[in-house]
């Protein structure tokens, strides 16, 4: 069980994760990152096995390094952006 959230500071938009992980991640306007599931917030608890696999993929696929995972939910500076 991981929440999940990515920095756009650093995403370069190189659309790994959204292949990845489509139930989870989306892109915005400039194409970078979100998780659509909770706006980005890093608040939405994901408990789904096949989620949880997705995303696990999507660490391992991001070139940066953008996404950040944890067990309580992440506070981010983007929160509220979508
Ligand atoms: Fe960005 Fe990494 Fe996804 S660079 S588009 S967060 S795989």
């Amino acid at each position: 069980k991981l929440y999940t959230v990515v920095n756009q500071e650093t995403c370069i938009s190189c659309g790994s994760c959204g292949a990845c992980a489509p139930d989870i991640f989306d892109y915005d306007g400039e194409r970078k990152a979100f998780v659509h599931i909770d706006g980005n917030r890093g608040t939405a608890l994901i408990e789904d096995e096949d989620m949880l696999f997705d995303l696990e993929d999507a660490l391992d696929g991001c070139p940066t390094d953008s996404i950040k995972t944890g067990v309580e939910p992440i506070v981010t500076a983007d929160a509220g952006s979508y």
